[in-house]
């Protein structure tokens, strides 16, 4: 066989001639190598009580043979003679992956290769291909049982569960795991996420989805967020901004919040109906029903979806769903024809919010002041993105699409601009492979003077914050964000 970087370039199931052959050749010298299952995260004839399998396979990073959330991420491979049909052995794969309650399995003869996924207590084909074209569709194959995958989106459950488990490498004695759970409609089912991992493309539309993120704090994510939105509402988009950050910053800046007091009935609506529970359940909690009109921030005004300071104590709960990741999209996807721009505001950290919205939009706008700490903190914000790309890949959607880095709150001193800014810009493109944006926003302290306008209601003061192009069309400020508008409308059209 022939190999590149330690891999075979290729499979001829014509060299198969029997069972031990497919087992041998196609399995263990083309496949597990080149979806990343090194010797020592796999066994081959398992015996697990009356179940023997030809292969078991672990995708966890650090797996005990013993630890139900290890199995559950799994793989079960069965091999047969390429002189017998795949159709006889399928119930038996059935049978042993409800057994175990291992997630993927895959059934091969080396002239045909199928996956099978479990949903519940029934398996399901998700892909097949012929022996013969399995090295054209491996790239394919390893999103969908590929190791880094599984882990990807199984393993952070395994670890934060089984934080000290170490490799065993033990030859395996594995015991019954416990009876699998039967998923309740409160609990999703761990794998639901796979019925809707399968590639089916979600239809085109000209709704355009945007994350403005930065793991660094203070750069002017929320600023800008609300501000291109006022300005993109004047040039005649439909826009819904989404907060997702737990300071509900954004939520504040658009003036959604009246008044300190929690028993206020504006305050009551916004802490039962935020973007909280809007993660947190498929069915309900669309976005036409949380989203709320921001009347008086811009015109015409703008919808957004509020944050409150709860979503902080959600995220271990919501991590531990597995199809929360997918629920922004989906609801999205539900007011593909309410809006034509979303912009999502996002928490200054590499947390389970940044990730939902880099999976859910289409385009990134990364804004940075270009200071030292945030320029180191772009290197956090690619790896994020290779991260959720690989994601996405699995999902059937394409890589996010960098907007580019928005020079923000850049200080207006001629010589700093004159000189200093150009090679500060030049160094994110030259140290860190990113493009910068064209539109610059300077820092300008009327940006504040228009978030802090209050009006007087029943005697009491309450926060009346207007969008910059709405509170001084004719100043810096508000053309800055108008231009920065029409850079993404060009980009985005
Ligand atoms: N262009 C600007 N000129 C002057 N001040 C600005 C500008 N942009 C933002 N600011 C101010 O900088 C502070 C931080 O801005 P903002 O809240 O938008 O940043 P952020 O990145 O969203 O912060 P966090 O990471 O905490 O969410 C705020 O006080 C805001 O008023
Ligand atoms: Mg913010």
């Amino acid at each position: 066989m022939a190999y590149r970087g330690g891999l075979p370039v290729f499979f001829n199931p014509e060299q198969c001639r029997n069972e031990t052959e497919v087992e041998s050749k196609f399995i263990v010298q083309y496949l597990l190598p080149h979806l990343g299952y090194e010797p020592g995260t796999w066994y081959q004839e398992v015996e697990l009580g009356k179940i023997r399998l030809d292969f078991l396979v672990f995708a966890a990073r650090h797996y005990q043979m013993d630890c139900r959330a290890d199995i559950a991420s799994g793989l079960v491979i069965e091999a047969k003679s390429p002189h017998y049909h795949l159709g006889p052995f399928v119930k038996k794969l059935e049978y042993y992956l409800t057994e175990l309650w291992v997630p993927y399995g895959v059934l091969t003869n080396g002239k045909l290769f199928k996956i099978y996924s479990r949903i519940g207590e029934k398996i399901h084909c998700i892909f097949e291909c012929r022996g013969s074209s399995i090295h054209a569709q491996i790239g394919m194959i390893r999103t969908i049982i590929g190791r880094d995958e599984i882990q990807m989106l199984q393993g952070m459950r395994c670890e934060k569960a089984y934080p000290s488990a170490k490799a065993s490498p033990s030859p395996p004695h594995l015991p019954k795991p416990d009876p699998p759970k039967i998923p309740t409609s409160s609990q999703p089912h761990p794998l639901s996420f796979l019925q809707k991992s399968s590639p089916i493309p979600l239809p085109q539309t000209t709704m355009r989805t945007i994350a403005v993120y930065h793991n660094k704090g203070g750069v002017g994510k929320t600023t800008t967020v609300v501000n291109l939105a006022a300005a993109l509402s004047k040039q005649g988009k439909r826009v819904l901004v989404i907060d997702l950050d737990s300071q509900a910053n954004t939520t504040f800046a658009v003036g959604l919040v009246q008044f300190d007091d929690e028993e206020d009935a504006l305050s009551k609506t916004l802490s039962d109906n935020n973007i909280q529970q809007v993660l947190s359940s498929e069915e309900m909690y669309p976005i036409k029903a949380v989203a709320q009109t921001a009347h008086s921030f811009c015109t015409p005004p703008i919808d957004v979806v509020p944050a409150h300071i709860d979503l902080m104590r959600a995220e271990n709960e919501l991590n531990s769903q597995e199809n929360a990741r997918f629920i922004l999209s989906q609801k999205l996807h539900d007011v593909e024809h309410d809006y034509d721009i979303v912009l999502i505001d996002t928490p200054p950290s590499l947390n389970l919010f940044a990730r939902y919205a880099l999976i859910a939009a289409d385009y990134l706008i990364i804004p940075s002041d270009l200071k030292p700490f945030a320029n180191q903190g772009l290197k956090n914000v690619q790896t994020l993105v290779k991260d959720v790309n690989n994601f996405r890949r699995n999902i059937n959607r394409t890589p996010i699409q960098l907007l580019g880095v928005l020079a923000n709150k850049i200080s207006t001193n001629a010589r700093f601009v004159q000189s200093t800014l150009p090679k500060r810009m030049q160094a994110v493109t030259d140290r860190y492979g990113l493009k910068m944006m064209e539109s610059i926003i300077y820092e300008r302290e009327f940006l504040a003077k228009c978030a802090e306008q209050v009006r007087i209601i029943d005697g009491r003061e309450v926060p009346d914050p207007r969008s910059v192009v709405d509170f001084s069309p004719g100043c810096a400020s508000a053309q800055e964000f108008q231009d920065l508008a029409l850079e993404v409308l060009a980009k985005i059209a």
